[in-house]
C-alpha cells in the first residue's frame, strides 16, 4: 500500500497534487532503476510544477502594458520571494524555482539528520540579520519525521519571516503532523503523501535517500 491509513486525516494546510503529470513523474522518481541524471531532471520538473501551485495565492498589483495594438490592464507580482533550499537535497529544486521566479533570493540552510537520533543538525546558515523577503518557500524533497522542516521554519520565524510555505516532493504522515502541530500557519505542498516511516525514519514506499539519488552517492551493493 502506498497511501496512509484512512485514519490519517491531512490538515487543511496540506496540499497534495493530483495532477496526472505529477503522478507520472513521481513514479519515475520512485523507480530504483532511475539513474541520477534522470532523477535530477525529474526533481527539477516536479519542483517547477509544485512551485507553480504554491504561488497560486501570490500577491499582485495592477499595471498597464502597451501591446502592439493598444494598452492592456495587466498584473505584476509584488511579493519579494525567498527560496530556502535545505542542503543538500533541496539544492536540486532551486533552478526550477528560479525559472518561475527569476527575481527570487536564495538563502541556503544546511541541515542534516543525525542517523541515530533522527534529530536535525544545523551546519550552515547565512541568513542576514533580518528578513528581506515577503514570502519564504522552503525547498526539500523529503518530509519524513518533520524534524528538519520544523527546525528550518523555526529559524525562518526567528529571522522575521511571516509567510512561509514548505515544498516537498514526498511527505510522510508523521512529518505532516509534526510540522502542522508546530507551525499550523505554514502551508505544505507536495507531490505525494506516502504510507509511513520505517524504523530508520525512511519514507515508505518513498524513493530512498533523495540526496544520494540526486548526487550519485550512498551505499553501492
Ligand atoms: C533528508 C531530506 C530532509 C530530511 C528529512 O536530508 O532531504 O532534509 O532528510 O528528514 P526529517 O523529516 O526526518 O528531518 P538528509 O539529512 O539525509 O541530508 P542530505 O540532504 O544532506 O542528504
Ligand atoms: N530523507 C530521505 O532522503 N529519504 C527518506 O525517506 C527520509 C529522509
Amino acid at each position: 500500500m502506498t497511501e496512509p491509513s484512512p485514519a490519517f486525516s491531512p490538515p487543511p494546510s496540506f496540499r497534495v497534487s493530483r495532477h496526472p503529470v505529477v503522478l507520472h513523474k513521481v513514479a519515475v522518481l520512485r523507480d530504483e532503476q532511475t539513474d541520477p541524471r534522470t532523477f535530477r531532471a525529474v526533481v527539477r520538473e516536479l519542483s517547477w510544477l509544485l512551485g507553480y501551485e504554491a504561488l497560486a495565492d501570490a500577491h499582485l498589483r495592477p499595471r498597464r502594458v502597451q501591446t502592439p495594438l493598444e494598452t492592456a490592464d495587466a498584473h505584476e507580482l509584488t511579493d519579494r520571494i525567498g527560496l530556502v533550499p535545505i542542503l543538500r537535497a533541496g539544492l536540486g529544486m532551486v533552478d526550477a524555482m528560479l525559472e518561475l521566479m527569476p527575481g527570487a533570493e536564495v538563502w541556503h540552510l544546511g541541515l542534516f539528520r543525525d542517523e541515530r537520533t533522527l534529530r536535525p543538525i544545523e551546519y550552515y546558515n547565512k541568513l542576514p540579520d533580518s528578513a528581506t523577503v515577503d514570502l519564504c518557500l522552503i525547498l526539500d524533497p523529503m518530509l519524513a519525521t518533520g524534524g528538519s522542516a520544523t527546525a528550518a521554519i523555526d529559524v525562518l520565524k526567528r529571522w522575521g519571516a511571516t509567510r512561509i510555505k514548505l515544498i516537498n516532493l514526498i511527505a510522510a504522515p508523521e512529518g505532516v503532523a509534526a510540522v502542522t502541530t508546530a507551525h499550523p500557519d505554514v502551508t505544505i505542498h507536495c507531490a505525494a503523501l506516502d504510507r509511513a516511516l520505517n524504523d530508520r525514519g525512511y519514507i515508505l514506499p518513498g524513493l530512498g535517500d533523495a540526496g544520494d539519488r540526486q548526487f550519485g552517492t550512498g551505499r553501492r551493493d
